[in-house]
């Protein structure tokens, strides 16, 4: 059997009965947007002094050993992906811009996404009038612009983008998730639900514009995570904390505030479903983060979580071990012993242990649709095989 045959095999192995696999996957490079939940540097390069919130320690504490610009103890969903696909850590834009990371590693991708970026611009909020810090001005949107700014030294083609479909039918895309941060100013701020409900469509129309222009620059690979359950967020809890034990779930999150964000992906999801119609050859990706997390809380035990499962790791007291006054990052909180027991890691961003979990619920399929891994070799298909199926 020709080593090309013996490929083919094995790929209709996988196709037909989903055989696990150490075969190296067909990406070559990961392009990221979000916001904190998937920054893995930017912040670094354009923090204001005045919010250093990620940057100092014990961020970072459990696997880089040191602060770098993640919200949490260790690596994040992104990284765990790139580790599945064998790729370097995604660098972060700034990096590239601030001359620190060299253009060499474009090759294997760019993260865009800022901690504390919103899908929409900073203007709206103003005009509800928000006070908008400066993160809001690295919107999922300006991010994009960002993206194609540089696009003639990701497609290696100086004058034309030529070079991009080819680089891009192995490029595994990320958009999101975005929008934690739009909800965090009418949440913070109590707003009656009713009147952030205009919120959700707002937001789901930037995200899938985005997603769109992509695809129009030849984009084949896109990973859409959804909402995460912010029912279940420390912040959110502290703020809407109440006696009412009928407003609680199992799992000891709000009721109301997780049906809001289960309506919103049930909305993303029909856009989505959109999109797959107008690009029937796109490859999009709907990561089901909201129930992904949600099973930690509902049985913590599962996944090697701690009985205080609600409670965050860096904190300093209260219900939830959250603070607003005394946050993780500020003098004199420390974090918890045994950061892998809990959900959690600052009362906004969860924990590497959860970020793991999260991450492999991607990538063995059961929070994806569709499935991570039929996805993979789809584009190996339709970029490689379509154009020589049988040397
Ligand atoms: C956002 O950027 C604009 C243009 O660079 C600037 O004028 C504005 O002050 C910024 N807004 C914030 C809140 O920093
Ligand atoms: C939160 O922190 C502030 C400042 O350290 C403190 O005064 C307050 O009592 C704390 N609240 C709780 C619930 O621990």
């Amino acid at each position: 059997m020709s080593s090309s045959s013996a490929y083919l095999l094995h790929l209709l192995l996988l196709l037909l009965f989903n055989v696990p696999s150490t075969i190296t996957c067909c990406y070559t490079s990961i392009f990221s947007f979000g916001d904190s939940i998937t920054d893995t540097g930017n912040l670094n390069f354009m923090y204001l002094p005045a919010n250093p919130d990620c940057l100092v320690p014990p961020y970072g504490e459990t696997y880089f050993q040191h602060p770098n610009g993640r919200c949490s103890n260790g690596r994040l969903v992104i990284d765990f992906i790139a580790e599945y696909l064998g790729l370097p850590y995604v660098k972060p834009y700034m990096g590239f811009k601030n001359g620190v990371v060299g253009r060499e590693n474009m090759k294997h991708g760019v993260n865009f996404a800022v901690a504390g970026a919103t899908a929409l611009k900073s203007d709206f909020f103003e005009q509800k009038g928000f006070d908008a810090d400066a993160s809001s001005n690295y919107s999922i949107t300006v991010q994009l612009g960002w993206f194609k700014d540089i696009l003639p030294s990701i497609c290696n083609s100086p004058s034309t983008l030529a070079g991009c479909k080819e680089v891009f039918q192995s490029s595994f895309f990320i958009v999101g998730p975005i929008g934690g941060n739009d909800f965090g100013y009418p949440l913070s701020g109590k707003i009656p639900l009713e009147e952030f409900k205009t919120y959700s469509s707002l937001i789901i129309s930037t995200i899938t514009s985005v997603i769109r222009d992509l695809l129009d620059l030849d984009a084949v690979t896109v990973l859409v995570p959804g909402s995460f359950p912010f029912g279940c967020n420390p912040s959110i809890l502290t703020i809407y904390e109440t006696k009412d034990e009928e407003k609680y779930d199992q799992g000891g999150c709000l009721k109301w505030i997780n049906e809001f964000f289960e309506h919103f992906n049930e909305m993303l999801q029909t856009e989505i479903n959109r999109l797959r119609e107008l690009y029937p050859h796109a490859n999009i990706i709907y990561a089901d983060y909201f129930n992904s997390v949600l099973q930690f809380y509902r049985s913590p035990q599962q996944f090697g979580f701690g009985e205080n499962v609600i409670k965050v790791c860096c904190g300093s007291g209260g219900t939830y071990n959250y603070n607003e006054t005394a946050m993780c990052g500020s003098s004199g909180v420390i974090s918890c012993d045994d950061p892998s027991k809990y959900v959690g890691w600052d009362g906004y961003h969860l924990t590497e242990a959860a970020y793991r979990w999260i991450a492999k619920g991607i990538l063995h399929g059961q929070y994806t649709t569709p499935k991570f891994s039929a996805s993979c070799i789809k584009s190996v298909t339709s970029a490689d095989f379509n154009k020589n199926p049988m040397k």
